[in-house]
Parts: C-alpha cells; structure tokens; sequence
C-alpha cells in the first residue's frame, strides 16, 4: 500500500525538518507497514531528503511539478533533472489545482509525464472529473480521456513505475465533499482495467474515512493533502488504512 502527501504550498524548510523529525519518532515506536511518500514543495526537498536519510527513514520523495524541458529559458520552472538532483524519485503531474490555475492542458501534462519518466523518475498522474462531469455521469469516461492523453505513448518499462492517483475536482480542499468508496470503485476499476498501474485515491481522505477507501474502493493507497500537514495526521490516515486490511 501506498500512503503520501503533497504539501502543496505549505511549510518552510524549518517547518519541514521538524515534519520529519517527528514522522521519525512515530515510525521508530511502530514502522508502519506501507510505503510512505512526501511531496514538500521545492525549496523543502533538500531539507527533507537530509532529514529522511539522516533518521534512515524509507521514505519517497516527489516533487509537486516540473517542466517538461531539461533545461533553457523557463523563468519560474525546473526540470526534471533539478529535483531530481535533489533527491527526488518522484513527480506528482497534472493536478486539478495546476490544471486550474495554471491552465495545465492533457498535452502539457502528457510532455512532463515523458520527461520525468525518460529522467528515472516516476510519474504521479493526478486526474479526476469535475462536478459537471459527474453530474452527466460523465466521470469514467473524462478520467479515462485524461490519463490515456497524459500516458500517451508509454508502455511498460518505459513507465517507468508510474502511479495514477484518482482525485474527484468536487472532492478536494476545503470546498470539496468528500467522495464514498461506492462514488469511487467504478472509476477505480476503469483505470485499473486500462492501465496495468498502482491507483491512489485522493480528495478529503482523513483518518476517518481511510479505510474505508482501501476495503471499498479498490484502491492500491491513498493521495492526503490537509489532514496530512502534520506527521501525526499523516500517520494517523495510514493507520487507519492500514487497520482496514
Ligand atoms: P485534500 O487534498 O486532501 O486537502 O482534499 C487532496 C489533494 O489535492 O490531493
């Protein structure tokens, strides 16, 4: 099972290492039996790769985005190259929030997706429909259109270990519902059906409502954003999905 968090734009440097400290403390009283990652935005990755293998702690580490170009004029951006030399083996792409606010199309995602994966990395593939979509009982087929865009011309080895997370846009944040196993698993099973891939589900996950989305919703693990802020939350999702097998 698969258990992380992305930050998203939260935690500085002192902040992170102190995330990790006490993630640290929690893994040595009782080493959860998952594997565990950590998506902290850029300026932090540093920072918690030193504190993970300083606590010799097996945890991965992503990076929230990249540019799809090894380098060149980007103002703003790194490559895939960057965070990986600071020590990444994983990019989360396309989330609803990079789609949204920084006009993200299925064609820019599917470039990153081959330059993380072409780099060593691994892809975390965020896709999910909108409330429209699901409304017109829409949602299987605009997730499907999505990752097939997004993985375009990858197959096996050339994957590269790529992870799908499922996140529903009407699930997350503050302003999402959180979605039920039974509003997931048909979504869950068509991407699975699809893609010989690990599928997270993501989108209001806490620790009440973690297991259930692992017995019920067929998922591999789970993508947390705020319930995970701190290690306590974080450990506390994993428990309880962890409970549930
Ligand atoms: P949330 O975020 O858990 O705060 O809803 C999930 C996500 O955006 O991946």
């Amino acid at each position: 099972m698969l258990i992380g968090t992305s930050w998203k734009m939260n935690h500085t440097r002192a902040s992170a290492k102190a995330y990790v400290d006490r993630l640290a403390a929690l893994c040595r009283d009782d080493p959860p039996n998952c594997t565990l990652f950590l998506c902290p935005p850029f300026t932090a990755i540093e920072t918690v790769r030193t504190a993970l293998d300083a606590h010799g702690l097996d945890i991965l580490l992503g990076a929230q985005n990249c540019h799809a170009a090894s380098e060149g004029a980007f103002t703003g951006e790194v490559s895939a190259a960057m965070v990986k030399e600071a020590g990444c083996t994983l990019v989360e792409l396309g989330h609803s929030e990079r789609r949204r606010d920084f006009c993200e199309t299925d064609g820019v995602i599917a470039a990153k997706v081959k330059a993380v994966a072409a780099e060593g990395l691994r892809p975390l593939l965020c896709v999910g429909e909108d409330r429209s979509d699901r409304t017109a009982g829409a949602a299987i087929e605009t997730v499907l259109r999505q990752a097939k865009r997004a993985l375009h011309g990858l197959e096996g080895p050339a994957l590269n270990g790529a992870i799908i997370a499922y996140e529903p846009v009407w699930a997350i944040g503050v302003d999402g519902t959180a979605a039920t196993p039974n509003d997931i698993g048909g979504v869950v099973a068509a991407l699975k059906a699809a893609f010989p891939l690990p599928v997270l589900y993501g989108g209001s996950v806490d620790d009440t409502n973690a297991a259930a989305f692992i017995t019920d919703g067929g998922v591999d693990g789970l993508f947390v954003g705020r319930a995970a802020l701190t290690a306590d939350g974080l450990m506390g999702v994993a428990r309880n999905a962890l409970a549930a097998r």
